[in-house]
């Protein structure tokens, strides 16, 4: 505004004094002619001569006064077509989305950052409503506007933006006034921090985790010793009861007293991750004996087990607790999932420098909504007493610290595949150290 002002007076300065010294050359020369020239002139003829001096000066004067404003205003059109070019590249080159809107919510401005952020294209945008604010987003808008009215700040406030698929995204939000000549608008700039909310989500779970792990472990050790003996003196309870009514209600107080046994341990599982003593392991021969020793509860439920795992005998560093208590975990969720008579296939394959294992059954499945949570700690769908909920949280933990993956694959009605990675050991380099 003050450089406005300075160029202003400048020019009318300048217009001033170079029209002044036109006229006084102009008048200056004439004199001189006059002078030299037309020294004897009558007086009429001396009248035209001032005329023409007049005539000849005003015409200058407006050429001169015609370039000067031209020149001039040629000079600041080019300065507003820079200054127009490098608001327009600040503004394409933030690295936040910056959103310019009026009070009705009407858009102005919508730059590159906005585009990719948000999936809208500029011309998609502009003159039309915001179309990024849900609605359970709006009346926090609204307040945030009111604060800028009276000139506060609406810095680094976290929220929720839509995208254009409909998607929420997780957003660090500024908000600012901003005047056009009679133009009112909020420039809103945003950043996505989904990473980081996740991330934070994730800290907050691990403490909570950690914090419930100590708490499990502690209680675990108290609560061991007195539910064994509860056991005990149950069973022999029912051994003396015999058939007669209460045996019923004690079969019941023992299977209630082995879940809770079984919540304890898989509790401590859970919470203890101990340092894992691995080695170069065959997976094959681990399946197949846990496929042993749970032959019985095939055979109760009259399961069809079968298996392909010749020739994948190759080895990973593992240790050989953790893989038997993972397949203990998954074949028993398949045991859980199949009705009578239900099939379960192990195989084992060879992919890249990984070996694939893949446990299918031919249970129910897993619905859609469920696949997002199973890996959720105490997350289950089996009735109270039944399902502890950490079994696939443990087998995604023993996994991941043998440097595999886990996934399941689910059709409702027709059965669940889960799959797992697990790095082999090359035997072309025998020099690899055991991590
Ligand atoms: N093979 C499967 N088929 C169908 N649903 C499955 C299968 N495996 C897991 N699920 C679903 O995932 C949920 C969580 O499994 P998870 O092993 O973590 O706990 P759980 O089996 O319910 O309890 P627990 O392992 O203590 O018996 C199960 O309740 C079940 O709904
Ligand atoms: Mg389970």
């Amino acid at each position: 505004m003050v450089s406005g002002n300075r160029e202003q007076r400048w020019f009318w300065g300048t217009l001033v004094l170079s029209s002044v010294s036109i006229i006084a050359l102009v008048f200056a020369f004439w004199e001189l002619v006059e002078n030299h020239y037309f020294r004897d002139l009558n007086y009429v003829s001396l009248h035209y001569l001032y005329i023409s001096r007049g005539v000849a000066s005003s015409l200058l004067l407006a050429a001169w006064a015609a370039w000067f404003v031209l020149r001039q205003r040629r000079h600041a059109e080019a300065e507003l077509r820079r200054s127009h070019a490098r608001y327009h590249g600040l503004l394409e080159a933030s690295p936040g989305a910056v959103v310019l809107f009026d009070r009705s919510f009407r858009v102005a401005e919508w730059n590159a950052a906005a585009e990719r952020l948000y999936r809208f294209e500029r011309a998609q945008v502009v003159g039309q409503t915001l179309p990024t604010v849900p609605p359970q987003r709006q009346a926090e808008l609204d307040a945030l506007m009111q604060r800028v009215d009276k000139g506060e700040s609406a810095l680094d406030c976290e929220t929720q933006r839509f995208d254009r698929a409909g998607k929420l995204i997780d957003v660090q939000l500024s908000l600012q006034a901003y005047q056009e000549r009679h133009h009112e608008y909020y420039l809103e700039v945003t950043s996505d921090i989904s990473e980081r909310v996740r991330m934070r989500e994730m800290l907050l779970e691990v403490e909570k985790l950690t914090s419930m792990g100590k708490m499990a472990a502690g209680t675990a050790h108290h609560l061991n010793t007195p539910m064994a003996s509860l056991l005990l003196r149950v069973q022999m309870m029912r051994d003396r009861a015999g058939n007669d009514g209460f045996a019923h209600d004690l079969e019941q107080l023992e299977s209630t007293i082995g879940f809770c046994q079984q919540f304890i341990r898989r509790l401590l599982d859970f919470s203890r991750r101990p340092a894992l003593q691995k080695e170069p392991q065959a997976i094959t021969p681990l399946i197949e004996a846990v496929l042993g020793f749970m032959g019985p509860s095939f055979a109760s439920r009259q399961a069809q087990v079968t298996t392909d795992l010749s020739g994948f005998d190759c080895k990973v560093y593992a240790e050989s607790n953790q893989i038997e208590t993972l397949f203990i975990i998954l074949l028993s969720n398949a045991l859980d999932a199949i009705s009578p008579g239900g099939k379960i296939h192990v195989r084992c394959l060879r992919e890249d420098d990984n070996l694939r294992i893949e446990l299918s059954d031919t249970g129910g499945g897993i619905s859609d909504a469920d696949r997002e949570r199973v890996f959720e700690p105490f997350f289950t769908t089996k009735p109270p007493g039944k399902g502890t909920g950490l079994g696939l949280a443990i087998a995604r933990n023993i996994v991941s610290d043998h440097g595999g993956q886990l996934q399941l694959r689910s059709a409702p009605g027709v059965g669940t595949t889960a799959e797992i990675l697990l790095p082999v050991v090359s035997p072309v380099r025998p020099q690899e150290v055991a991590p």
